[in-house]
Parts: structure tokens; C-alpha cells; sequence
């Protein structure tokens, strides 16, 4: 018997079924507020069946944003955040919300300040100077995480998801590559964990005992000197000491190992053809084969790891990664996990949920060219298949190259 139609229990929160469409930057929200496209897309995702949508990446605090079309929690948009979360459970799905700081992942453009992060150095990808925070801030920083826990539940949002992956802010504090830190917060394992325990403290306070709370995980950071296994199952541990109701296992890091993260090719062509800033453009398109390697794409691509885990953490752990089938989607479920996280086969086919339910062979048409994330990083995010335009030429063909590289890793 399938799994996947049946409820499941993430602390005070019960899904329908066990689909999360996992968090995936929409940039949809021109002057970091939500917007009547930010609400549309959630709604049709939620009317095509997942058990919850998660609205991504908002940042806690202004100095947080990497992206200027991306959400910012302040009082003033609880109202449009209202009535997303309202739509989204008008059609019967949860609705939850990720909530991070990008740290040095950031422009003093966007961000209105020298970006911070845990260390001060230069981040070449954004590119930027960044200033490590001083001890003294961090209990600020940390509050500002249950302040946005505090306005996500008067959002009418069910959980919040922290993020504590990919190289953000709470990332760089855990890993060793971006944390040189000589005090409390830098050096042993326990002393990296230092500003992730600071942060669960407030948001486990903030959430109180109404609302979920997932946090967003690496089990790798991807490249040589980050994180490996040895301690992220710790960091899981003490995640599982904090509260948290469940974890969702992911990689990466967005500054050093993105494609780890995703998988697959960067189509560099169309990420330069959306970007504005001219010496950006073109420095993308030198140098961004070398500082965006290619990782192949398979199913399921950290079911391995996910799997390690699996054995070793009692609490409720969420898979992502890769899932484009029913049958794959199936299989991970029977391993142990409470739930699974899809990102590109929503965004390729928003109501996959709903025809899995009919279908047991359902796979969604998603080929891992990467093109709505090439595109996501200066307009909205789309799937390449529903746009009303046609391609411009030159970036179809770029498109159906990478279609044809992967289908032919693919069949290896
Ligand atoms: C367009 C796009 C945007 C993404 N933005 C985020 C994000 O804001 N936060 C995050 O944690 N992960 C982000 N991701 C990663 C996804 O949440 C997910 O971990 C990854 O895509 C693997 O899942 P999939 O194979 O189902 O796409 C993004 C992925 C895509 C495709
Ligand atoms: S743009 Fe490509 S990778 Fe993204 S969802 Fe569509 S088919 Fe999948």
C-alpha cells in the first residue's frame, strides 16, 4: 500500500498527504512584498494537491535579502501574506513559509549594507566585501528570526521552515570553510553550532505550540574542506534536541558548490541573456562555466546520504531531491520518510500531485535543463514549457542541448 495519499504529523500539524512543494525562490515580489502572481502560483500548486506549499526564502531581516524581488517579513505585508495563506488553504493545502538570512550572499545595493556573514573576506560570487558579525550582534540576529516566526503566524502560515543550508547565514556559521571565527561562535563543531542553537531558542519560543517548525539542512556541503557526514548527523542531533518537528536533508553550497544543490547543467547562455548589469553579464558568461561546475542529475540524487541519516535520527525527516516519479516518490517513502519535497516537477507541472493520485506510473515532463533557475536569479521563475513566448533561438538551442546531455547521462 502507497503511503503517499495518507496524513501525515509534523508537530501540532497535520498534511492531507505527504507532498511539500518545497522552497523555491519565486522571485516574485517586486519591493520584498508579496504579490497577486506570488499568490496566484501557490494557489495553483495547492489546487494541484500537495499536502503543503512553502513560500521561499524571506528574509529576517533587511540585511538578509540576496535578491530584490524576494520577501522581507515586516508588519507591513502581513496583510498580502494573509490572504495568500488563505488562498492556499481555500484548496485545501498547509502553507508554509522558509525564512533565512543570506549572509554573504548579498550587494550593498540590495541590501542596504556592507553584506555580513561569519567571517569578514571577500565572496567572489556575489562579488563582495563582507563583514563578519561581531558577537555582540548575534543575539539580535537571532531574535530576528523569532520576530519573523512571530509575523509568519499572524500571516495565517501553518510552519515555518528555517533555513539552515546551502550557505546561508546559519550555514556559514556550522561550516568550516566560511567560519574562521577565534570566539565562542568559531573553531570545535559545538562552538559553530553556537549561533544555529541561538536561533532555535527564539523560533522554537516564537512558534510556540500551534506551528510546525522544519528546518532546511545540508548533509554535505559539496566541496573539499565543507561539511561532510561525521558532522552534519550531529547538527541533525541537536536540531532534534531543539524541537524542530522535522528536517528536511539537503547540499550545497550556493556560493561554492551550486549545482550540488540541484543537480544537472547551468544554462549559462540564458542566465547572462536575463541579467541587466552589463560587467556582470559578461563576466558570467567568461567565467561562469569554471564557478558553476556541472553535477549530473539523477533520481533521487541524495537518497544515499538521506538514507544514513534515516537510520541514525528518530525525528521526522522530509526527502529532497530529484523526485520526478511516483514510482521513485513511492520507494522513498517505504525507506522511512514522513514526507517528500519537490520543487522543479511542481514548477514543471504544478497539479503532478493530483495526477499521481490517478496515475501509478505518473512522471512529470521536468528534464533538468535548469532553465527556471537560470532565469530566477533577475526575473520571476518559470518552466521553460509554459511560457506564452517562444524561446529567443539561441537559448532553445542551449535549452534542448542540456535536454539531450542529461537524457544521455540519464540512460548510462
Ligand atoms: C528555481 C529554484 C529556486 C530555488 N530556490 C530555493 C530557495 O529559495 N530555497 C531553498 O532552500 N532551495 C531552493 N531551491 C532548491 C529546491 O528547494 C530543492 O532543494 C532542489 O531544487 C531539489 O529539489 P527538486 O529536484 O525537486 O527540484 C530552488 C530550486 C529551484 C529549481
Ligand atoms: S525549466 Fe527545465 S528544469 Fe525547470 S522545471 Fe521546467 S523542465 Fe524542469
Amino acid at each position: 500500500m502507497s503511503k503517499l495519499f495518507t496524513p501525515i504529523t509534523l508537530g501540532p500539524l497535520t498534511l492531507r498527504n505527504r507532498t511539500i512543494r518545497s522552497a523555491a525562490f519565486e522571485s516574485m515580489c517586486p519591493g520584498n512584498k508579496p504579490s497577486q502572481q506570488l499568490l496566484d502560483y501557490h494557489r495553483s500548486v495547492a489546487a494541484g494537491g500537495v499536502g503543503m506549499t512553502t513560500v521561499a526564502y524571506a528574509a529576517v531581516t533587511r540585511s538578509g535579502l540576496s535578491f530584490d524581488r524576494q520577501l522581507w517579513m515586516r508588519p507591513e505585508i502581513i496583510p498580502g501574506l494573509r490572504q495568500l495563506t488563505d488562498a492556499v488553504h481555500a484548496e485545501g493545502a498547509a502553507a508554509g513559509i522558509q525564512l533565512g538570512h543570506c549572509g554573504n550572499m548579498s550587494h550593498r545595493s540590495i541590501c542596504g549594507c556592507t553584506p555580513v556573514g561569519a567571517s569578514t573576506g571577500f565572496n567572489l560570487y556575489s562579488p563582495t566585501f563582507v563583514r563578519g558579525l561581531r558577537a555582540d550582534e548575534l543575539p539580535d540576529m537571532a531574535r530576528a528570526y523569532g520576530r519573523s516566526v512571530r509575523l509568519a503566524r499572524e500571516a495565517g502560515f501553518d510552519a515555518v521552515e528555517i533555513h539552515a543550508g546551502h550557505g546561508y547565514l546559519i550555514s556559514q556559521f556550522l561550516s568550516p570553510a566560511t567560519n574562521h571565527r577565534h570566539d565562542l561562535f568559531g573553531g570545535s563543531l559545538e562552538n559553530r553550532m553556537r549561533f544555529m542553537d541561538m536561533v532555535m531558542d527564539e523560533v522554537m519560543q516564537a512558534a510556540g505550540t500551534d506551528m510546525a517548525v522544519i528546518v532546511k539542512m545540508n548533509m554535505r556541503d559539496g566541496f573539499r574542506g565543507g561539511m561532510e557526514l561525521d558532522e552534519t548527523l550531529q547538527v541533525a542531533h541537536r536540531l532534534e534536541q531543539s524541537g524542530a518537528h522535522a528536517l528536511v536533508l539537503s547540499g550545497g553550497f550556493v556560493s561554492k558548490a551550486p549545482m550540488y544543490v540541484m543537480r544537472g547543467e547551468m544554462p549559462i547562455r540564458t542566465m547572462t541573456h536575463y541579467m541587466t548589469c552589463w560587467w556582470l553579464k559578461y563576466g558570467v558568461r567568461l567565467a561562469g562555466r569554471m564557478m558553476i561546475p556541472t553535477v549530473p542529475f539523477k533520481e533521487a540524487y541524495f537518497l544515499e546520504d538521506a538514507l544514513k541519516f534515516r537510520r541514525e535520527i528518530k525525528m521526522p525527516l522530509i526527502y529532497v531531491g530529484g523526485l520526478v516519479s511516483r514510482q521513485k516518490i513511492d520507494e522513498v517513502l517505504d525507506y522511512g520518510f514522513e514526507a517528500v519535497q519537490m520543487a522543479r516537477a511542481l514548477l514543471n507541472e504544478p497539479s503532478f500531485v493530483n495526477r499521481m493520485k490517478a496515475e501509478e506510473n505518473a512522471r512529470c515532463q521536468c528534464r533538468h535543463s535548469n532553465y527556471c533557475i537560470a532565469r530566477m536569479y533577475t526575473i520571476d521563475m518559470a518552466c521553460h514549457q509554459h511560457l506564452k513566448e517562444p524561446l529567443p533561438p539561441c537559448l532553445q538551442k542551449e535549452i534542448e542541448q542540456i535536454e539531450k546531455r542529461q537524457a544521455a547521462y540519464g540512460d548510462r
